[in-house]
């Protein structure tokens, strides 16, 4: 994996709501950020809920 690019799975569901709430609200607009601005404008509060949730119990591949 590129290391610009984070490890997202397994973190705490809440700093993964807030940190894509932050590029939601262009809250984040440090380095690459803007690839995860437009990766998120469509989602509702729900798709973030629901996507943090499953990120938060899930490594997925390294
Ligand atoms: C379902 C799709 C995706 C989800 C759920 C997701 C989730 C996240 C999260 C939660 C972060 C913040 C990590 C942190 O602050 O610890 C992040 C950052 C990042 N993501 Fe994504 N991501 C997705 C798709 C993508 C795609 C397709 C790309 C590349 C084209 C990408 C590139 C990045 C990069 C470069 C960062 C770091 C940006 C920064 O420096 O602020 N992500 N992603």
């Amino acid at each position: 994996m590129a290391p610009n690019y984070p490890k997202i799975g397994m973190q705490n569901k809440e700093y993964t709501v807030n940190q894509l709430t932050d590029y939601k609200n262009n809250k984040r607009s440090n380095g690459l950020a803007a690839l995860m601005v437009g990766m998120v404008a469509a989602l509702t509060e729900e798709d973030i809920q629901k996507l943090a949730e499953y990120l938060s119990a899930n490594t997925g591949a390294d």
